[in-house]
């Protein structure tokens, strides 16, 4: 497909958008540009409910950032009592499906019951403002539900993905120091049972600092339930009041912890806060998804990424928005699952991944074409660049070419989107995130931090600090600062390369980091490496990410032996499985080459970017699928190189 195809929004869209036409959203962003305090001021007096106004707009001292300090609000209150009452208390906040075909449709008035119940639950366990709580849940409402209690009481929370193994959920509570654990006895995924509660049961040998277990009932499995330590979801509820004001909190109140993959072995524990993060979440539903009082919107992401969180849960409910919830897997039963989703409920609004879209263009046009999706009038992606193929297979298949698609850049750090079309403003080109939003001033640089010309690769940065930024990393400010903001003094060093082409727009080109992108998900390389080092057989690994046509990129590892007998085969499939239980089963390496050396600078660091051309272009030493090639490599490593 050609780069400079444009779609312009058609004319009866761009009537009825909230942003409607170029020069409005121009506008906007000039207000922005030019005049950031009263811009964010005035969203902010409109768009949420505070109990106490703010003193600063925004306190700027890089890299620390205040929005609207000394304001008081409740991202709770915002998200479900303020639409609890009056012409939303009967609209459907969420519709959710489970995966056998359960369905439950909650109001926002009984949403603000459960709320209410489960947040009374928590302060019963003794938690207040400040404590941790970490969620590791099934989608199901009461995920949403737990999130929204913590913010209720100002209880710190941290989702942990239900697909991160019992290692990888014990290093998070440790890291956090968590009060309590919120979970399930499990929920289901292919036909099959994720038995949640098992894990945390492992996870918590080594966790002295949970007091209490919350227990969901969903699979209705066999689950151990230790005595004074964990409790059942609705026992605890049964006996809990529906009467539990939402505590007025300071706009920089933290509101949860995400952690996220860095270029070291250890995660990074992303820290949001309050005012700014809901302000921009909320806007973005206006911008980006064009949200109206009738839509059904569905994000298809699970609470344990950071779409689920601004996108799912609290970017929807604050705009007051239908939000669907869908537990299990698109292909569970057929591959129509998802089609099937938009037809019953009549979604009008719905968000991907690249991924997923690649997987199901795979099974073929039949399943969507047997589904009625003429509700749908909108389209999203996220999480990796959508390569044009799919992006026209998205807008002729599910779109019928009246949908417009909204390629949305952002980041765990950034909480909202940043890079996106307003889709009855601007024009879309397939492959391209298109144009910042308001307040988001972009920048493409080079090595040394000078503005490359447009059309020329660089480093993607951001100047100004925005509403929905990061605040820190939990308990490591020093490799937040060091990580972002050392490259460009005062601007965010996004990890990513981008370029800028004639008109503005942005195409986004992948990491310059050790970061991967498998499926959507970020994954470290390191991560991977320091989980296959821990196996008692393996001296050395160096992991990158290879090209895959489904998921973007897959784990391919480079792994050196101890000495042994050693049987390749067996051990290959044995630290695939080490890997899924180390970390989770999305990490586990598609492929492991054992080597007799791994390529090195003299410095002794592992050379990856050969590595990378090797799974990429083969160019290295053509056939590579033998040991005897990398010696090849090794030798080419004694050469000087950039990363000496
Ligand atoms: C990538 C997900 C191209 C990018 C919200 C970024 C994208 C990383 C896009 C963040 C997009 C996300 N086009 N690349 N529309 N959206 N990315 O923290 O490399 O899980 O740095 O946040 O995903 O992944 P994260």
């Amino acid at each position: 497909m050609n780069e400079d195809q444009v779609y312009p929004p058609a004319p009866d869209f761009v009537h009825r958008a909230h942003v409607s036409g170029m020069d409005a959203y121009k506008a906007l962003y000039e207000h922005a540009r030019t005049q950031p305090e009263d811009f964010w001021r005035s969203l902010a007096e409109k768009e949420l409910f505070w109990f106490e106004k703010w003193d600063h707009v925004f306190e700027w001292d890089p890299p620390r950032v205040k929005w609207f300090a000394g304001g008081k609000t409740n991202v709770c209150y915002n998200c479900v009592d303020r639409h609890a009452e009056g012409a939303r208390e009967a609209k459907v906040a969420i519709q959710w499906i489970g995966e056998p075909g359960d369905e439950r449709a909650i109001t926002y008035r009984e949403l603000l019951r459960m709320v209410s119940r489960f947040a009374n639950v928590l302060k019963a366990c003794g938690l207040a403002a400040g404590d941790r709580a970490v969620i590791y849940m099934p989608m199901v409402p009461e995920a949403a539900v737990a999130m929204l209690a913590c913010a209720r009481l100002g209880i710190v929370h941290s989702v942990v993905f239900g697909g991160f193994s019992s290692e990888a959920l014990k290093a998070r509570i440790q890291d956090l120091g968590a009060a309590v654990v919120l979970t399930a006895d499990g929920g289901w995924r292919r036909g099959k049972e994720v038995r949640l509660k098992d894990a945390v049961d492992q996870a918590l040998e080594d966790c002295p600092t949970v007091r209490d277990v919350i227990v969901l009932r969903r699979t209705e499995s066999q689950v151990k339930m230790r005595d004074g330590r964990d409790h059942w979801w609705h026992e605890l509820e049964a006996a809990a009041s529906d009467d539990c004001p939402a505590e007025p909190l300071d706009a920089e109140h933290p509101l949860y912890v995400l952690y996220t993959s860095g270029t070291t072995g250890k995660p990074k524990g992303i820290l949001h806060t309050t005012g700014g993060y809901l302000l921009q979440t909320t806007m973005s539903m206006k911008w980006v998804f064009d949200i109206r009082d009738e839509d059904v919107y569905w994000c298809t992401a699970d609470i344990g990424w950071v779409t689920g969180h601004s996108y799912v849960v609290y970017g929807p409910l604050s705009a007051g928005a239908t939000t669907v919830m869908y537990e299990g897997a698109p292909d569970y039963p057929a591959f129509d699952r998802w089609w099937r989703i938009v037809e019953k409920h009549r979604v009008s609004i719905f968000y991907s991944s690249p991924t997923a879209i690649r997987a199901l263009i795979r099974q073929g046009d039949q399943w969507p074409n047997a589904c009625d999706l003429s509700s749908l009038r909108l389209l999203g992606s996220v999480g990796e660049p959508i390569n044009p193929a799919a992006w026209e297979w998205y807008y002729r298949v599910i779109g019928k070419g009246c949908c417009p698609i909204v390629d949305t850049w952002w980041q765990t750090e950034t909480g909202s989107i940043l890079i996106a079309a307003m889709p009855g403003a601007v024009p879309l080109k397939p492959g391209s995130a298109t144009l910042p939003m308001p307040g988001i001033l972009p920048e493409v640089i080079d090595f040394s931090g000078n503005p490359v010309p447009d059309g020329q690769e660089g480093f993607l940065i951001i100047d100004r600090p925005w509403p929905s930024m990061a605040r820190t990393l939990w308990g490591d400010p020093q490799r937040y600062e060091d990580q972002y903001w050392r490259r460009v003094r005062g601007k965010y060093f996004t990890g990513d390369a981008a370029r800028r082409d004639a008109d503005g727009y942005y195409w986004i080109l992948g990491r310059v980091d050790d970061v991967m992108n498998v499926s959507g998900h970020r994954l470290s390389t390191m991560e991977v490496e320091s989980a296959l080092v821990r196996h008692r057989a393996v001296a050395e690994a160096a992991v990158v990410g290879k090209p895959h046509e489904i998921t973007g990129q897959a784990v391919c590892a480079f792994v050196t032996l101890k000495e042994g007998n050693w049987d390749h085969h067996r051990l290959g499939g044995e630290l695939r499985q080490w890997v899924a239980k180390e970390i989770g089963a999305f990490a586990r390496p598609e492929e492991i080459r054992f080597t007799e050396a791994l390529p090195k600078t003299r410095s002794g660091k592992i050379m990856r970017r050969l590595l990378r051309e090797i799974v990429t272009s083969h160019t290295v030493s053509g056939d590579v699928t033998t040991l005897e090639d990398l010696s090849v490599v090794t030798r080419l490593s004694s050469q000087p190189s950039d990363e000496d």
